[in-house]
């Protein structure tokens, strides 16, 4: 286990106001993604969009690293050039999902685990090779009527615990997902409380399995009411409760914490991390790692036509630039109207 080599890929990682960009949607997830714009999912439609996120200039300047797809590791820019070489050439870590997906628990209706440790050991290697540095893996917890059960929560930590020292071992940073999702009627309180027992469950289950905390990032939901839920909670609440929960639940020697967006608006999203960063006071850096809500605008904007190629990438970078103002707590509605020549006046002022 290299552990100079992993100190240096998580302080790339976490380096002050930058954040993830996630483009590692399955094939599956990025045709639903395409066919709500009307554009055709084909590998190379998927290639296209992707260099058009990757290539966006200065996206390195709030992008530390980004998450690939098996499919998209394996593609190359226009020029020829792999993906994962393209983004280390400008700084950008490369990163890449390596689960199978959830999958029903048997026994356990309305629950998921999250299967694709057969192989992984090889997959790592492969992966590596490749120029990964990173991995990810997302276990779902559902929030219902019984649900989540302790033998969902702890059957998902255990096979996150797994691959987190499979990738350690690989000399990989394991990014550790517990998402609980948004979908539900369900109270902000009930989603603090399955918050933090499926965070608890996680952390015993890494120091069982001796996964080293210095080495880990946690990719956490933010603690919300449910999408459906009558009276949810605002922006100064979440902000509370998600920070409290973490505090009381993530150990304080983990390098950094980066969140999912989860199905939450673009400005939700944005305005969260910010109230978050506001709050100060916590141990790790707490920043993004946002899929839908830095690529929604772009793939609107994009549409699939190559000509809206370009006011697809300035849709992307302003919310990439947004999500980084935030992650320093320095985000306001009003910076949403701001030019790229003001969010640079922006950033020297408050350096
Ligand atoms: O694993 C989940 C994704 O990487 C984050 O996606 O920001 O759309 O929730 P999201």
């Amino acid at each position: 286990m290299d552990k100079e080599l992993m100190g240096k890929t998580v302080r790339a990682m976490i380096a002050k106001g930058k954040g993830l960009l996630a483009a590692d949607e399955s094939a599956g997830t990025c045709e639903k993604r395409f066919a709500s714009q009307n554009i055709p999912c084909t590998e190379e439609t998927r290639r296209t969009y992707r260099e058009l996120l990757f290539t966006a200039p200065g996206m390195e300047e709030s992008i530390s690293g980004v998450i690939l797809f098996d499919e998209t590791i394996r593609q190359k820019t226009h020029d020829g050039i792999p993906f994962a070489e393209y983004l280390a050439g400008k700084g950008v870590v490369p990163g890449i999902k390596v689960d199978k997906g959830a999958k029903a628990l048997a026994f356990f209706p309305g629950e998921q685990v999250t299967e694709g440790l057969d192989g992984l050991r090889d997959r790592l290697k492969e992966y590596f090779q490749a120029g990964a540095r990173f991995a990810k893996w997302r276990a779902v917890i559902n929030i219902g009527s019984g649900i989540p059960t302790e033998t969902c929560i702890n059957a998902n930590s255990h096979a996150l615990a797994r691959y987190a020292a499979l990738c350690q071992e690989a000399d990989i940073v394991p990014v550790v997902e517990p998402e609980v999702l948004l979908d539900g009627e369900h109270s902000i309180e009930r989603c603090y409380e399955v918050t933090e027992a499926a965070l608890g469950s996680l952390f015993n289950e890494l120091r069982r399995q001796k996964v080293s905390n210095e080495h880990v990032i946690l990719k956490a939901s933010m603690v919300l009411s449910g999408n459906k839920a009558q009276n949810r909670a605002g922006v100064p609440q979440v902000a509370e409760e998600t920070v409290k929960c973490l505090k009381r639940s993530v150990p304080a020697t983990l390098p950094g914490v980066v969140f999912l967006s989860g199905g939450q608006t673009d400005l939700d999203a944005t305005a969260h991390l910010d109230a978050i960063n506001r709050i100060g006071g916590a141990p790790w850096p707490l920043t993004f790692s946002y899929s839908r809500a830095l690529q929604a605008a772009a793939l609107r904007t994009w549409a699939g036509n190559p000509g809206n190629a370009k006011s697809a990438q300035q849709a992307f970078l302003h919310r990439a630039r947004m999500a980084s103002l935030a992650s320093l707590g320095r985000w306001a509605p009003e910076l949403e109207k701001i030019s790229s020549y003001c969010f640079f006046l922006v950033l020297i002022i408050m350096s």
